[in-house]
């Protein structure tokens, strides 16, 4: 099977590509990816030797990049990782990229997938697009679309582009929408890997409002376990939940990494909240168990412990990400966007 996946040299992208080359020796994967400041092809160091590997510096905003892409390379499958993903960037930067990437950038690709008559298309999507839960409940691939912030906003509008491709035009398409992960090679803003590297470097740990707010939290790999079940076995037109069945509050988060990593409390600092900050998510993910067959394999506190050991092993990798570092490498190599 030869897939081209876009965004991955990005967190979840990138596993994924380990992952699928890792699992399945008739894979063949074009990566195509802007290298944006949250691509890093060092997430992709060793694989690039690999003869089933490819990398496309392209932008999905340009639709005549993505056609010249599938043209070039006959897919069996389009798999779509390439967005903005940060929720803090969309409220404090601006959302003019996460439109044009998350929303304008999907419909080019699912434009060239029909024109080229790429077989399937997976759009790996979010559980933010779901809004937030009050105290009770779970997301359930039926509940109403409700994005609060304009990361999830542009994510919802993505899946509905998506959902009208398949729906008028007869595109093989299939929509995960998973809950929040964690584990080797994500960027230093999010709050795990954030929270362990200012930990290692005894900064204050910014946690936003009370930090109550509930996140279910998923290991990467089981996420793209739980793609490549829908890549494979997925029905077409479908939406299928991805979680990890671990939802707590961020706080037990963060003190559980400082417990791991044997530094104090004191290190946590109560900040200023995101604007309009989701409470609660909570996924239902028994659609993909029951159908599909897939479960999360690693349990929270072996998979934190794993994610732990990995950045204290890469220290290297993310310093070299806070000191902006990686980007010379780019700017020398690629060119910047
Ligand atoms: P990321 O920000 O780490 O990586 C995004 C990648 O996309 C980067 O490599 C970047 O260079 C690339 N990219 C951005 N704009 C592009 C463009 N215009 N053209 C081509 N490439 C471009 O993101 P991530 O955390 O790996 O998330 C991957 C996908 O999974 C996203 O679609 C996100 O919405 C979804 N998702 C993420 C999470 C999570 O917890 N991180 C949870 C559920 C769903
Ligand atoms: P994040 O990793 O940005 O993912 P998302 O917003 O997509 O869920 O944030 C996870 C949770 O952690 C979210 O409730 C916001 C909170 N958070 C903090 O409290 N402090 C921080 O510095 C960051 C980045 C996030």
């Amino acid at each position: 099977m030869k897939l081209l996946v876009t965004g991955g040299a990005g967190f979840i992208g990138s596993n994924y590509i380990h992952y699928i080359l890792a699992e399945d020796p008739e894979a063949q994967v074009v990566n195509f990816d802007a290298l944006t400041y949250a691509g890093n092809l060092e997430n992709l160091a060793g694989i690039d030797k690999d003869p089933r590997y490819t990398f496309i510096k392209g932008d999905i905003t340009k639709p005549n990049a993505v056609a010249a892409a599938l043209e070039a390379h006959q897919v069996d499958a389009v798999v779509h990782f390439a967005a903005e993903s940060h929720v803090d960037r969309s409220l404090h930067v601006g959302t003019r990229t996460f439109i044009l990437t998350n929303v304008l950038g999907t419909q080019n690709l699912l434009d060239a997938c029909r024109a080229h008559k790429v077989a399937r298309f997976v759009h790996v999507s979010t559980d933010e697009v779901y809004g937030s839960l009050g105290p009770e409940g779970r997301f359930t691939e039926a509940s109403p679309i409700q994005p609060n912030n304009p990361y999830a906003a542009t994510k919802a509008a993505s899946d509905f582009m998506v959902r009208a491709a398949c729906h008028s035009h007869g595109l093989d398409a299939v929509i995960t929408r998973c809950s929040n992960n964690f584990g080797p090679y994500q960027f230093p803003e999010k709050l795990i890997p954030l929270m362990i590297a200012n930990a290692l470097e005894d900064k204050p740990l910014p946690v936003y409002g009370d930090g109550c707010q509930v996140r279910d939290w998923i290991y990467v790999e089981d996420h793209c376990r739980g793609v490549d079940a829908v890549l494979r076995k997925g029905k077409t037109g479908e939406i299928y939940n991805i979680g990890g069945s671990h939802d707590v509050p961020n706080l037990d988060v963060v003190r559980r990494i400082l417990a791991i990593l044997q530094k104090p409390e004191s290190l946590i600092k109560y900040v200023k909240d995101r604007p309009g900050h989701d409470r609660r998510y909570a996924i239902d993910a028994s659609k993909i168990e029951r159908e599909l067959g897939w479960q999360p394999r690693l349990d929270f506190d072996t998979a934190l412990r794993k994610t732990v050991a990995w950045y204290l092993e890469h220290r290297t990798w993310w310093e070299r990400i806070r000191s902006g570092e990686y980007r010379k490498y780019y700017a020398a190599m690629y060119g910047n966007r």
